[in-house]
């Protein structure tokens, strides 16, 4: 009786799909990473606080998963029970907003991202996947960087990848994997289309205007 319990319980557990919490989810790559992971099997549960509201869809993903509506510095340990990873994305994710609101980006993008690594080890989360950033190494000159470059963090949004890098490693255990993704600059197509990115600027200025401004040199 015991054995078929116990055997039960492995099969039950070996084919209930692992769930993922992805925060900020409602972005331009969150709608990306949804599909990916819904498509390899996993249940999805996207925490993000609607900052591009119903008006900002470029498309509707049309994705069947959970969605909760929060701001990630609020987030508790029942958001994330029973989850196998979090992968969290949310942030105001780009210098101007950093510029005009410092303290905010560094509560939103720093602090909260280290409370949810925190939380997530503490109910038993397996993997804490952050969207870091190359920006994080700044004005670094012209030659290739790796992981062991320095870094040279130039503005608020740079700093947040920064000191949650170094406030999560020490988390890391053996039950606890940590991986930081230094992204570079995406670009293309998404339901929730980011015009600010280089690229998608580019093309969007000159779909609407036949004419593309390039603010720096162009060295680039
Ligand atoms: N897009 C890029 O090129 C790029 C490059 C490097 C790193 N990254 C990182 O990847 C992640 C996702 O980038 P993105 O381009 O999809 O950003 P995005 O700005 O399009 O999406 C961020 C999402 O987070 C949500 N969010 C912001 N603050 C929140 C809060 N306090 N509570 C709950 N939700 C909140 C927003 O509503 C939004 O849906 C970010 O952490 C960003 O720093 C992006």
């Amino acid at each position: 009786m015991e054995y078929k319990q116990s055997h039960l319980e492995k099969v039950v557990n070996t084919t209930m799909a692992k769930k993922i919490i992805v925060t900020g989810n409602q972005g331009y790559i969150g709608p990306h990473l949804t599909r990916l992971l819904l498509d390899k099997g996993y249940e999805v549960v996207g925490i993000d606080n609607n900052y591009f509201n119903e008006d900002c869809w470029f498309f509707k993903p049309g994705h069947n998963f959970t969605q909760i509506t929060k701001d990630v510095r609020n987030i508790e340990a029942a958001d994330l029970e029973g989850a196998y990873a979090v992968c969290h994305l949310a942030a105001l994710s780009n210098d101007p907003m950093g510029n005009l609101f410092e303290q905010l980006t560094l509560d939103i993008n720093h602090q909260a991202s280290v409370d949810i690594a925190k939380l997530s080890k503490e109910v038993g989360v397996e993997r804490y996947i952050f969207s870091s950033s190359c920006s994080m190494y700044g004005v670094a000159g012209d030659s290739a960087l790796d992981e062991s470059a320095t870094q040279n963090p130039v503005t608020a949004y740079a700093k947040s990848k920064v000191y949650t890098e170094r406030d999560v490693l020490p988390l890391l255990s053996d039950d606890f994997s940590v991986t930081f993704l230094r992204n570079a600059t995406a670009y293309g197509v998404s339901p929730m289309l980011r015009t600010d990115l280089v690229v998608n600027d580019f093309v969007g200025a000159a779909f609407t205007s036949g004419k593309i401004v390039i603010k720096s040199d162009g060295s680039p």
